[in-house]
């Protein structure tokens, strides 16, 4: 470890030692105080920190950004104060002691287990109303953009990870759990050095390196690349904000990134990309970035949302503390106005999946989803079950198709939806209680098909006894039917036995 973070060592025993965890944190500030502060409201929290003891100082000093007694942080950070000053995460001045840096705890998942981190990052700007006023290099700490893209990484164990645009690294720090060589790139050099911070602080190996999206991994690949780049779409003309702006305009960021990715990827491997993108004119969304995607990989593309141009707007210059301020309505003006000269009718926000094939295998698959519902998080794990899938068919001619079984997922329920009392349902519906939680209306012949999937007899049987009971030509449903079968198993209501 570098010398200038050799605090890191003694800084994680004083928070260990402090209990300085989430559950404890959140046990501390009760409910209430806790939602508060989720609003960026600290005083219902300095209401109910106020036993100067260990945990309750950490947590105002850097959640809820007060000065502490200098007694007080000693007893909390013993001999580590000066030591935190001369590093820049605190400063004192006389008999007190406040944050210069966010510190705060973490609870992460992986494989089942949780586990504890910290994370260090600039401090949260705009606590109770004050004006939101960042650097142009900010180093953002957890966002739910950061959440939202660690519950869509998979966590299969790899060889090797990358996290682009790493921030103050939190990507990373949850790649370290399940990837045995992580690399974490950044332009912002205090990004870089929060990563280092954090990956030290928390006990993993993290691999910094300083440079342009691909630029510091030119000619190497990762089993899997975890991206929330700087996405917003702009007019990328005015001042720069490192941690959403790219400097290029529209969402050419997110296209140089999905185009140029899978350089970066070994056979097999994942790049996972969470993303804004333009829905223009004319144009569907899914046909847009289906041209971006390449022939060698499959992807799996969701969009999850979709804003207005001026909701759109409106939340950025709200983000960077403009709104209300005196060149409010200009800022405003410009970008929408650009947004308009370009033909964007929406912004649309979604996830990015896309995972490279081996040289000589057989066609592609692409999927873009416009899926708004709620899902069962984290959806990593949903995300790893359509690759699968799609794996499982692409090899399977019809004829391997019909002679195998597949089992319908315990979890997909079977709806009906007529008039009371009526005989026949109106239509049926079967949707699954897990991972995306899909729907699909079916026919009576698929609704029984799904019905009687449960890995014993093979799909051609399954067919051709559904066409005796139904009496039709056993041809006919064959034909019918198997790309009904196929897209109920790589929507995941059917898995192969
Ligand atoms: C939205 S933040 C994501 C931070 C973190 N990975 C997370 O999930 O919270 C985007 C990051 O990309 C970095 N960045 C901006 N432009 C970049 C570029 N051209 N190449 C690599 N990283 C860049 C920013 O400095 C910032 O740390």
């Amino acid at each position: 470890m570098s010398s200038d973070l050799d605090f890191t060592g003694p800084l994680r025993d004083a928070l260990v030692a402090a209990d300085f965890t989430y559950d404890r944190v959140a046990e501390a500030l009760g409910e209430e105080a806790h939602r508060a502060l989720g609003r960026n409201e600290t005083l219902p929290a300095l209401r109910r920190t106020t036993s100067g003891g260990p945990l309750d100082t950490l947590v105002r000093l850097f959640l809820l950004q007060t000065t502490v007694p200098r007694a007080q942080a000693d007893r909390a950070l013993p001999g580590l104060v000066d030591r935190l000053c001369t590093a820049g995460l605190l400063q004192q001045s006389v008999g007190e002691v406040a944050a210069r840096t966010d510190c705060r705890p973490y609870a992460a998942t992986e494989a089942g287990r949780d586990h504890d981190l910290w994370v260090v990052s600039d401090l949260t700007p705009g606590l109770d109303g004050a004006p939101v006023a960042v650097g142009p290099d900010h180093v953002l700490g957890i966002s739910s953009a950061s959440t939202s893209l660690a519950q869509l990484t998979m966590r299969e164990p790899v060889g090797s990870a990358l996290d682009l645009g790493t921030g103050c690294g939190v990507q990373a720090l949850h790649l370290a759990a399940h990837a045995e060589r992580v690399v974490a790139t950044d332009v912002n050099a205090r990004a870089l050095w929060m990563t280092r911070l954090n990956a030290a602080l928390n006990e993993v190996e993290v691999e910094t390196r300083d440079g342009s999206f691909f630029e510091p991994v030119a000619g190497e690949r990762f089993d899997l690349v975890a991206t929330n780049p700087p996405f917003v779409i702009s007019p990328a003309t005015g001042e720069r904000l490192v941690y959403r702006d790219s400097g290029l305009p529209g969402d050419r960021v997110v296209e140089h990134i999905v185009r140029t990715g899978p350089d970066h990827l070994a056979d097999g491997g994942w790049l996972q990309v969470l993303a804004n993108w333009a829905v223009v004119d004319g144009r569907p969304w899914d046909e847009r970035l289906g041209s971006w995607l390449r022939e060698d990989c499959d992807a799996l593309v969701v969009q999850r949302e979709t804003l207005d141009p001026s909701a759109y707007v409106e939340l950025w210059l709200k983000d960077s503390g403009h709104h209300g301020g005196p060149d409010y309505a200009r800022r405003y003006d410009t970008w929408l106005s650009w947004l308009e000269q370009q033909g964007v009718r929406g912004v649309g926000f979604g996830w990015i999946n896309v995972r490279r094939r081996g040289e000589g295998e057989r066609a592609a698959s692409h999927e873009l989803l416009e899926w708004p519902y709620d899902v069962e998080q984290p959806i990593g794990p949903a995300i790893h079950d359509w690759g699968e899938a799609v794996d499982g068919l692409r090899d399977l001619a019809d004829d391997e198709l019909l002679a195998r079984t597949l089992r319908a997922r315990d979890d997909v329920q079977q709806e009906t939806v007529g008039r009371p009392g009526a005989e026949d349902p109106e239509a049926i519906v079967l949707r699954q209680q897990r991972g995306f939680r899909r729907a699909r209306t079916a026919d009576t012949v698929e609704a029984a098909f799904v019905g009687a999937c449960d890995g014993d007899l093979a799909v051609g049987q399954l067919l051709a006894a559904l066409g005796a009971l139904l009496e039709r030509d056993a041809e006919d449903l064959r034909e019918a039917y198997l790309p009904v079968v196929r897209d109920l198993v790589s929507e995941g209501f059917l898995v192969l036995g």
